[in-house]
């Protein structure tokens, strides 16, 4: 059975050059496979307005749904390290809301940690929230909720301008108490040069090898999300072929009366006769 990570651990696997992995979960039975497996932490994430809302993008998702699948999964993984995101709109308007937002979602869901998008311009939102007692996980590069903003989903950081601007959001996000940073889609030397930038663990998302922890949404890692495939999603399992192979045998059984068979009925005789 692993051990549970704490907080502390995050710096000192850093310290250790010791790289761990880290997979989405939004309900009970995944975070319980998660748990069972090696993977040290899971991302309730807002990617689950895709995944299980089926909205097309995060922005739709409210902190009554992050707190919903928060619960679910941390009654299902008791051994893993468990990060709620801060939806669109819950930490944006003022300090006081994200913190009563953040305090709200840590508190209901029982989770270790929150995760927000966005660099130096959240310093003091950050601050605020960890002055509460929640610990903050940053999320730079590109960041979904504002991917309109960033003119669609693109690779972050691809000119010296702006590989720069994240290096400094990176240190204002590990100033501000950050315990971990998320790095989402950018070139890989951007990827290498920030990790070595700060001393808390870059979590690479399409950040390339050279991070200390790769992140990945466990619809793409297991093949179940057919509707987009980034370029750096590499499918580990096909479970959804799995999972139609099952069904249609399922199916097939049921029509033709091969299902359920003697072995999965109750066979205790009854007398009906006077009926
Ligand atoms: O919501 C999410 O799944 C995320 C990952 C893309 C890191 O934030």
């Amino acid at each position: 059975m692993k051990k549970k990570m704490s907080i502390l651990d995050f710096k000192k696997y850093k310290e250790e050059k010791r790289k761990f992995a880290y997979v989405t979960a939004y309900d009970y039975t995944m975070a319980s496979i998660v748990d069972e497996s090696d993977v040290e932490v899971i991302l309730v994430g807002d990617s689950l307005g895709m995944t299980m809302l089926g909205y097309d993008s995060t922005v739709p998702v409210t902190v009554d749904d992050m707190i919903h699948h928060g619960k679910a999964v941390v009654r299902g993984a008791k051994n893993t390290f468990i990060t709620v995101d801060m939806p669109f709109g819950s930490y944006e308007i003022s300090e006081k809301e994200a913190v009563k937002n953040a305090v709200r979602i840590f508190k209901e869901t029982g989770c270790d940690c929150v995760k927000l998008e966005g660099g130096s311009e959240y310093v003091d939102t950050i601050k605020a929230i960890i002055k509460a007692g929640v610990p903050v996980m940053g999320h730079i590069g590109l960041t979904p909720q504002s991917s309109t903003m960033l003119g669609g989903f693109k690779v972050q950081g691809t000119t010296t301008e702006s590989a720069k601007k994240l290096i400094e959001d990176a240190k204002a996000l590990e100033e501000a108490g950050c315990f971990s940073i998320v790095l989402e889609c950018v070139p890989s030397v951007v990827g290498k040069k920030i990790a070595e930038s700060v001393s808390v663990p870059i979590l690479g998302i399409g950040a390339g090898k050279d991070v200390d922890c790769q992140v990945i949404v466990l619809q793409d890692v297991l093949g179940m999300y057919p509707d987009f495939k980034p370029k750096f999603v590499k499918i580990f399992a096909n479970v959804r072929e799995e999972m139609l192979k099952g069904l249609n045998a399922y199916h097939d059984e049921s029509v033709s009366g091969a299902f359920p068979s003697e072995e999965y009925s109750f066979n205790k005789k009854v007398d009906l006769s006077d009926l």
